[in-house]
């Protein structure tokens, strides 16, 4: 799906990361447009003798991994060097994911991963983080967490699919909740009560994880260090 600024800015910030990507590492693939960029590169060092394996985020990461050539394994197997994801806002080193409805298993990857490397074209850039976090819920959980959202300050709405009727289904068989909190005070705090609701299988807010930015725009790409 088609979210942020240009391609070619998505493509740069991807590419950028891969290029991080040391000789031997295994990789967690994140998700998305931009990501999806940085998966086609690793693809073309793997053509060109790189020992490089992947560990998926979603079905369309592990779909693409395979089109282009990179090895895969599990966390089962392997525990990630780095992860490549993207994001839908960043701010200082805080992101809200989940456009894709892919959260649950990037924040899973991105956590077990010794360093993240989000990417991200420069409209994803904030202050705040302001944008609705996606809260993916077991089917039997959307009433009562949508209660609880309320109970929070947010304003749910069940993600709606495009071409099927009805919700979007995630790829763990869930409903997604974006849950419009305005510009988010402190996200470690809504972080935590979101995960304390029962029901929840993740939410898109990934707080303090990012490593490094690999920001890209039309001309160049730069990169942040949160903590730097
Ligand atoms: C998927 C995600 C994506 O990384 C995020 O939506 C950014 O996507 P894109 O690079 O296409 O703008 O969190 O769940």
């Amino acid at each position: 799906m088609k979210r942020g600024g240009s391609d070619e800015a998505k493509r740069r910030a991807g590419e950028s990361a891969a290029e991080a990507v040391e000789d031997g590492a295994v990789v967690g693939l994140g998700t998305g447009s931009t990501a999806a960029h940085a998966i086609r590169a690793l693809g073309r060092a793997v053509g060109s003798g790189h020992d490089i394996a992947g560990i998926p985020t979603s079905y369309q990461s592990r779909h693409l991994a395979r089109e282009v050539g990179i090895p895969l394994t599990t966390l089962d197997d392997d525990s990630p060097d780095v992860a490549i994801d993207g994001a839908d806002q960043v701010a200082d080193g805080d992101l809200l994911k989940g456009g894709g409805a892919a959260h649950a298993r990037e924040k899973l990857v991105d956590s077990a991963a010794d360093r993240l490397l989000v990417v991200a074209d420069e409209s994803k850039l904030a202050e705040s983080l302001s944008v609705p976090v996606p809260v993916e819920v077991v089917p039997d959980a959307r009433r009562p967490v949508a209660d609880a959202v309320r109970e929070l300050g947010g304003d749910p709405t069940l993600r709606a699919a495009e071409r099927k009727d009805g919700p979007v289904v995630t790829d763990n068989g869930n409903l997604v909740l974006d849950c419009d909190f305005g510009t988010i005070g402190d996200p470690a705090e809504l972080a935590a009560s979101l995960s304390a609701l029962p029901g929840v299988l993740e939410h898109g807010v990934f707080v303090g994880l990012a490593d490094e930015i690999h920001v890209g725009t039309d001309e160049d790409v730069t990169v942040r260090r949160p903590d730097a």
